[in-house]
């Protein structure tokens, strides 16, 4: 009863108003999983390939019928009558179905909407929530959320060089009470911003996204913001980073076109140590650009002891990239995107990895998101320490959150 009979997969839309996959499995007993994937638009360069149309006539070449048809032949032959209930060998002939390192025959996209959509229907055959299909009786704990309430670099046009510039309720006791601090906190920046004749428009995250003298300065908006809330800045609430930086690395130098600022890796370390010095950073990601391993080295060594050192485009959520960084002693954390490998079995071996060598996971959105909140489920399966899932502004984010006050709520009764 829980063998695979049907797959139908939509062109719906993203958070940006561009073409992404729903896909839906359909089990012999009629019990269904769906499941939406999202997109990047700061990608790294080693990610799994995202498949598109490149048709020009059609969402302007980002149309999906490619990935629809492939779904609809090869891989509903190969998995027809299969049991959901086999996620490792689904995600192992989908793999091979592929064939490629990068996925980029079938796409990553293809076969992630697959994939997790394979995990739904399984689980709600199994009449469990996804958290506890995937994670059973040790997933306990709840993340602490990272929450983007500034937004510059490629989700903005305004002049901000580092991307995401988040705030981290540590000090709170519940999710709940986290994710109110933060609400609290976004409002009480908006007040500040208007009152400083600065946009509240927000970028491709919900975070605010004004124009700024310089890089450093959200950072000073940011700390009165908590204080406004009534909140310590450092004890119960710390700023989280995402620099980004591969996005403005180029010929060995990274240009902070806000700053007017060219410098090498070591500079840039030095840079970003010294906000470290000057703010209650929690966690910088990406401070380096993606390739640039002797400066994350460096880097590593400068920040690891009291900060959150976390690899993005450094990793790509791929195991060989992590076990590079772990042998080399790069980076403390590991930032975690289903799309950036495109499956879950290997999304899951990754975060194995790094829990193995006491590096942290940070489950994660994109930029390009829906309303599919599978992360946060994968997020406590995995009693992953964080999640990063943008403002508490725009509902694409919301539902990620929501779905967790929800489960912490349900779980204490
Ligand atoms: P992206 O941004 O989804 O556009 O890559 C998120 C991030 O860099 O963490
Ligand atoms: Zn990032």
């Amino acid at each position: 009863m829980s063998s695979i009979t049907n797959i139908n997969s939509y062109e719906i839309l993203d958070s940006r108003g561009l073409p992404t996959l729903y896909t839906e499995v359909i089990l012999k007993s009629g019990v269904m999983g769906s499941a939406a994937v999202p997109s990047g638009a700061s990608t790294g360069i080693h990610e799994a390939i995202e498949l598109r149309d490149k048709d020009t006539k059609r969402f302007r070449g980002k149309g999906l019928l490619k990935n629809i048809r492939s779904i609809n032949s090869i891989i509903f032959d190969a998995l027809v009558g299969l049991d959901a209930r086999s996620q490792k060998n689904i995600d192992a002939i989908l793999l091979s179905l592929d064939g490629t390192k990068n996925k980029k025959k079938l796409g990553a996209n293809t076969i992630l909407s697959v994939s997790l959509a394979v995990a739904r229907a399984a689980a709600n055959y199994e009449k469990k929530a996804l958290y506890k299909y995937i994670g059973g009786i040790c997933s306990q704990q709840l993340p602490i959320p990272l929450i983007n309430i500034i937004n510059g670099g490629a989700h903005a046009n305004n002049n901000l060089d580092i991307q995401e510039y988040m705030i981290v309720p540590v000090g709170a006791k519940t999710f709940k009470e986290a994710i109110r601090w933060s609400s609290e906190i976004f409002y009480n920046l908006r007040e500040i911003l208007i009152k400083n004749k600065l946009s509240i428009s927000v970028g491709d995250e919900g975070g605010f996204s004004s124009r700024f003298k310089n890089n450093e300065q959200p950072l000073e908006y940011l700390i009165k913001a908590i204080k406004a809330a009534g909140l310590n800045p450092e004890k119960e609430v710390m700023i989280s980073l995402d620099v980004a930086a591969s996005e403005f690395y180029k010929n060995n130098l990274y240009t902070m076109s806000s700053e007017k600022k060219q410098l090498n890796s070591l500079k840039m370390s030095e840079y970003l140590f010294n906000l470290r010095k000057e703010y209650p950073i929690f966690s910088i990601e990406d401070g380096l650009a993606e390739d640039d391993w002797k400066g994350w080295k460096e880097l590593t060594n400068m920040l690891s002891k009291n900060t959150i050192v976390v690899g993005d485009d450094l990793f790509c959520t791929n195991k060989e990239r992590l076990l590079k960084g772990i042998k080399k002693g790069i980076a403390n954390s590991i930032l975690i995107k289903l799309n950036q490998i495109g499956s879950l079995t290997e999304t899951l071996d990754t975060i194995n990895l790094a829990k193995r060598n006491s590096y942290h996971t940070i489950i994660s959105h994109r930029s390009g998101e829906t309303e599919d909140n599978f992360i946060s489920d994968l997020a406590i399966a995995t009693n992953s320490m964080y999640i990063k899932s943008g403002s508490v502004a725009r509902s694409e984010r919301g539902s990620k959150y929501n779905r967790l006050i929800i489960l912490e709520e349900k779980d204490n009764n």
